[in-house]
Protein backbone atom coordinates (compact mmCIF):
# COMPACT_ATOMS: atom_id res chain seq x y z
CA UNK A 1 0.00 0.00 0.00
CA UNK A 2 3.40 2.34 0.52
CA UNK A 3 4.88 3.76 -2.64
CA UNK A 4 8.64 2.61 -2.62
CA UNK A 5 10.46 5.62 -1.02
CA UNK A 6 7.64 7.08 0.48
CA UNK A 7 7.34 7.53 4.25
CA UNK A 8 4.31 6.48 5.94
CA UNK A 9 2.43 9.42 7.71
CA UNK A 10 -0.92 9.50 10.08
CA UNK A 11 -3.47 11.95 9.53
CA UNK A 12 -6.81 12.78 12.22
CA UNK A 13 -10.12 12.55 10.41
CA UNK A 14 -13.34 13.70 11.18
CA UNK A 15 -16.46 12.63 10.13
CA UNK A 16 -18.86 15.36 11.50
CA UNK A 17 -22.03 15.03 12.38
CA UNK A 18 -24.15 16.00 9.56
CA UNK A 19 -22.45 12.73 7.93
CA UNK A 20 -22.42 10.87 10.87
CA UNK A 21 -26.56 11.19 11.17
CA UNK A 22 -26.83 10.05 7.60
CA UNK A 23 -25.90 6.29 7.25
CA UNK A 24 -25.56 6.74 3.61
CA UNK A 25 -23.40 9.51 3.39
CA UNK A 26 -20.99 7.69 6.50
CA UNK A 27 -20.96 4.61 3.97
CA UNK A 28 -19.78 6.72 1.04
CA UNK A 29 -17.04 8.23 3.25
CA UNK A 30 -16.26 5.00 4.55
CA UNK A 31 -15.59 3.69 0.90
CA UNK A 32 -13.18 6.60 -0.01
CA UNK A 33 -10.84 5.78 2.84
CA UNK A 34 -11.07 2.30 1.58
CA UNK A 35 -10.75 3.15 -2.17
CA UNK A 36 -7.92 5.84 -1.64
CA UNK A 37 -5.54 3.20 0.01
CA UNK A 38 -6.26 4.54 3.71
CA UNK A 39 -5.45 2.09 6.34
CA UNK A 40 -7.21 2.40 9.75
CA UNK A 41 -5.85 2.74 12.53
CA UNK A 42 -8.27 3.64 15.15
CA UNK A 43 -11.62 4.31 14.98
CA UNK A 44 -14.53 5.58 17.50
CA UNK A 45 -17.49 7.27 17.34
CA UNK A 46 -18.24 9.98 20.43
CA UNK A 47 -20.48 13.41 21.27
CA UNK A 48 -18.34 16.16 22.41
CA UNK A 49 -19.30 18.64 25.15
CA UNK A 50 -18.95 22.04 23.86
CA UNK A 51 -15.97 22.47 26.13
CA UNK A 52 -14.68 19.74 24.39
CA UNK A 53 -15.52 21.63 20.99
CA UNK A 54 -14.35 25.11 22.22
CA UNK A 55 -10.94 23.42 22.96
CA UNK A 56 -10.59 22.08 20.06
CA UNK A 57 -11.29 25.03 17.80
CA UNK A 58 -9.42 27.52 20.14
CA UNK A 59 -7.37 28.81 17.10
CA UNK A 60 -10.93 30.26 15.56
CA UNK A 61 -11.77 31.68 18.53
CA UNK A 62 -13.14 35.16 17.45
CA UNK A 63 -14.29 34.81 13.98
CA UNK A 64 -17.74 34.86 12.85
CA UNK A 65 -18.06 31.31 12.41
CA UNK A 66 -16.76 30.23 15.92
CA UNK A 67 -19.99 30.04 17.80
CA UNK A 68 -21.71 28.07 15.28
CA UNK A 69 -18.77 25.68 14.52
CA UNK A 70 -18.67 25.19 18.07
CA UNK A 71 -22.29 24.65 18.90
CA UNK A 72 -22.65 22.18 15.48
CA UNK A 73 -19.65 19.86 16.36
CA UNK A 74 -21.13 19.44 19.55
CA UNK A 75 -24.69 18.86 18.30
CA UNK A 76 -24.33 14.83 17.81
CA UNK A 77 -22.29 11.74 17.12
CA UNK A 78 -19.06 11.95 15.15
CA UNK A 79 -16.58 9.61 14.17
CA UNK A 80 -12.53 10.23 14.95
CA UNK A 81 -10.35 8.27 12.91
CA UNK A 82 -6.43 7.87 12.95
CA UNK A 83 -5.76 7.26 9.30
CA UNK A 84 -2.41 5.54 7.58
CA UNK A 85 -0.65 6.12 4.23
CA UNK A 86 2.54 7.97 2.00
CA UNK A 87 1.43 11.84 1.77
CA UNK A 88 -1.44 11.18 4.74
CA UNK A 89 -2.50 14.64 5.41
CA UNK A 90 -2.66 16.55 2.25
CA UNK A 91 -4.22 13.39 0.06
CA UNK A 92 -7.00 13.39 2.70
CA UNK A 93 -7.57 17.11 2.63
CA UNK A 94 -7.46 16.72 -1.07
CA UNK A 95 -9.99 14.39 -1.10
CA UNK A 96 -12.07 16.97 1.18
CA UNK A 97 -11.94 19.17 -0.97
CA UNK A 98 -11.84 23.52 0.12
CA UNK A 99 -13.49 24.31 3.24
CA UNK A 100 -16.57 26.42 1.73
CA UNK A 101 -19.16 23.61 -0.16
CA UNK A 102 -19.65 26.31 -2.99
CA UNK A 103 -16.42 26.66 -3.72
CA UNK A 104 -15.48 22.85 -3.40
CA UNK A 105 -18.57 22.20 -5.83
CA UNK A 106 -17.04 24.40 -8.53
CA UNK A 107 -12.94 23.65 -7.97
CA UNK A 108 -13.63 19.89 -6.72
CA UNK A 109 -16.95 18.52 -8.17
CA UNK A 110 -15.68 14.88 -6.88
CA UNK A 111 -14.52 15.79 -3.29
CA UNK A 112 -16.51 14.83 -0.32
CA UNK A 113 -17.54 18.55 0.32
CA UNK A 114 -18.42 18.86 -2.98
CA UNK A 115 -20.81 16.11 -2.84
CA UNK A 116 -22.33 15.73 0.39
CA UNK A 117 -21.57 19.13 2.19
CA UNK A 118 -24.28 21.21 2.85
CA UNK A 119 -22.95 24.27 4.32
CA UNK A 120 -19.32 25.77 5.13
CA UNK A 121 -20.24 24.17 8.82
CA UNK A 122 -22.48 21.35 7.94
CA UNK A 123 -19.22 20.68 5.61
CA UNK A 124 -18.81 16.30 6.81
CA UNK A 125 -15.17 16.03 7.15
CA UNK A 126 -12.13 17.57 8.69
CA UNK A 127 -8.59 16.60 8.59
CA UNK A 128 -5.70 17.50 9.83
CA UNK A 129 -3.59 20.41 7.97
CA UNK A 130 -0.04 19.46 9.10
CA UNK A 131 2.06 17.24 10.86
CA UNK A 132 1.80 19.17 13.96
CA UNK A 133 -1.85 19.61 13.99
CA UNK A 134 -1.74 15.70 13.17
CA UNK A 135 -0.07 14.45 16.29
CA UNK A 136 -1.71 17.11 18.21
CA UNK A 137 -5.66 15.71 16.98
CA UNK A 138 -4.24 12.36 17.22
CA UNK A 139 -3.64 13.08 21.23
CA UNK A 140 -6.93 14.93 21.34
CA UNK A 141 -8.99 11.90 20.52
CA UNK A 142 -7.19 9.36 20.91
CA UNK A 143 -4.97 10.06 24.30
CA UNK A 144 -3.69 6.82 24.79
CA UNK A 145 -2.34 6.43 21.15
CA UNK A 146 1.45 7.08 20.78
CA UNK A 147 2.20 8.15 17.68
CA UNK A 148 6.27 7.96 17.90
CA UNK A 149 5.92 3.99 19.20
CA UNK A 150 3.23 3.00 17.05
CA UNK A 151 5.67 4.69 13.91
CA UNK A 152 8.21 2.79 15.05
CA UNK A 153 6.44 -0.65 15.63
CA UNK A 154 4.38 -0.37 12.44
CA UNK A 155 6.40 1.06 9.51
CA UNK A 156 8.77 -1.83 8.56
CA UNK A 157 5.14 -3.72 8.07
CA UNK A 158 4.19 -1.18 5.52
CA UNK A 159 7.39 -1.20 3.33
S1 LIG B 1 -10.50 29.22 6.60
O1 LIG B 1 -11.65 29.92 6.04
O2 LIG B 1 -9.41 29.06 5.65
O3 LIG B 1 -10.04 29.82 7.86
O4 LIG B 1 -11.04 27.81 6.93
P1 LIG B 1 -10.21 26.63 7.62
O5 LIG B 1 -8.94 27.12 8.24
O6 LIG B 1 -10.10 25.55 6.60
O7 LIG B 1 -11.13 26.09 8.77
C1 LIG B 1 -12.20 26.74 9.30
C2 LIG B 1 -12.98 25.71 10.10
O8 LIG B 1 -14.16 26.36 10.54
C3 LIG B 1 -15.30 25.77 9.94
N1 LIG B 1 -16.28 26.77 9.54
C4 LIG B 1 -16.12 27.74 8.66
N2 LIG B 1 -15.07 28.12 7.93
C5 LIG B 1 -15.22 29.17 7.11
N3 LIG B 1 -16.38 29.86 6.97
C6 LIG B 1 -17.47 29.51 7.69
N4 LIG B 1 -18.60 30.21 7.58
C7 LIG B 1 -17.35 28.42 8.59
N5 LIG B 1 -18.20 27.81 9.45
C8 LIG B 1 -17.53 26.83 10.01
C9 LIG B 1 -14.78 24.99 8.76
O9 LIG B 1 -15.66 23.95 8.46
C10 LIG B 1 -13.44 24.53 9.25
O10 LIG B 1 -13.62 23.41 10.09
P2 LIG B 1 -12.60 22.17 10.06
O11 LIG B 1 -13.22 21.15 10.95
O12 LIG B 1 -11.29 22.68 10.60
O13 LIG B 1 -12.49 21.70 8.66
Amino acid sequence: TLRRGKALQLTLAIVKPDAVAHPLILEALHQKILENNFIVIRSRELVWKRQESERFYAEHAGRFFYQRLVEYMSSGPMQAYILARDDAISRWRELMGPTKVFRARYTSPSSMRALYGLTDTRNTTHGSDSVESAHREIAFFFPEFNVREWMERSEPFFR
